[in-house]
């Protein structure tokens, strides 16, 4: 579905390294992070036309925590897609941290993905007979870095999902929840403002779900965007902002007082990242 397999991290072009933290134009009269403008994307299937998206306007500022919700097939993944970089929509603007990034080259939008936004999956998506520090310092490895500064930012990473102590595991040392959390660290090695998560608790259990969402709502406390796409209320009630999609058009938008997940999770993450000199 997806254009770009998304596991493969891309490079980070050197000439774009001076705006990698998202940041860099926090003036009074910053862009939106995000902005999309009409936004569809049409899947031709033989005769079949499948309009995913019908016309989406949506805006993100910097530091959002937002939720994407909506029934099976209302457009969820097209939209976390497309915000990711991973596709392109059919119609519309997209423009990410003021840039226009729709008509992107293939190339470009690797980049840009690489510069701009970690991903996490329903499934984890860790190399299964690679350890947890291996798997976080999967990114780095296309960037030249030298072994000590992909060492330390991979352990910084880990720290502050609060896995300093499980570097050494494979994926099936772990709990899923746990697995998880690698996969945050992954997403969060490069540090780009943005993370995307699809269904970050889809496959964990209730417990595990809210220790996941304490560790993105510590991420946001520390200043990175997160964009999430789940299906249950009781998972969207961590964000601050809940949009919900239904055949390819929002048809909600709401800000709400988020549910704060397990406290201690998140102030112990948010020590780890004090201790390990990590910088979101
Ligand atoms: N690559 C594709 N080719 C054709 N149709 C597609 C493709 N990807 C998605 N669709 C169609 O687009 C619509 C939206 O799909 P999407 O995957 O975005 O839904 P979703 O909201 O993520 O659903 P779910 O909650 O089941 O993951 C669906 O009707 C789906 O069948
Ligand atoms: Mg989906």
């Amino acid at each position: 579905m997806a254009l770009v397999d998304p596991s493969v991290p891309s490079p980070r072009a050197g000439a774009e390294m001076e705006s990698a933290s998202g940041r860099s134009h926090l003036g009074a009269n910053a862009p939106p992070l995000i902005e999309m403008r009409g936004i569809e994307r049409v899947y031709q299937m033989g005769d079949n036309v499948v309009r995913a998206l019908a016309g989406v306007d949506l805006t993100i500022e910097r530091g959002a925590s937002i939720a994407i919700m909506g029934t099976s097939g209302s457009g969820k993944s097209t939209m976390m897609n497309i915000l990711g970089c991973l596709d392109q929509p059919t119609k519309g603007s997209y423009f990410l941290d003021g840039r226009d990034v729709s008509r992107l080259s293939r190339a470009e939008l690797a980049a840009v993905r690489g510069r701009m936004i970690g991903f996490v999956f329903q499934s984890f998506n860790l190399l299964s007979r690679t350890t947890a520090f291996e798997n976080v310092e999967m990114p780095l490895l296309y960037q030249g870095l030298s072994a000590s500064v992909r060492r330390k930012r991979a352990n910084e990473a880990l720290a502050r999902v609060g896995l300093q102590n499980r570097g050494d595991h494979t994926p099936n040392q772990l709990s899923g929840g746990q697995q998880q959390r690698v996969a945050i660290a992954r997403a969060l090695v490069c540090e780009a403002p943005i993370i995307m998560a699809d269904e970050p608790t889809g496959n964990l259990d209730t417990k595990t779900s809210y220790e996941v969402m304490a560790i993105l709502q510590g991420l946001v406390a520390q200043g990175i965007t997160v964009v999430l796409v789940t299906h249950e209320h009781d998972i969207a009630a961590y964000a601050r902002r809940v949009v919900t999609l239904r055949d390819g058009l929002m048809v909600d938008d709401r800000t709400q007082t988020p549910v704060i997940a397990g406290g201690n999770m998140a102030a112990d993450a948010a020590a780890a990242t004090a201790a390990a000199g990590a910088h979101p």
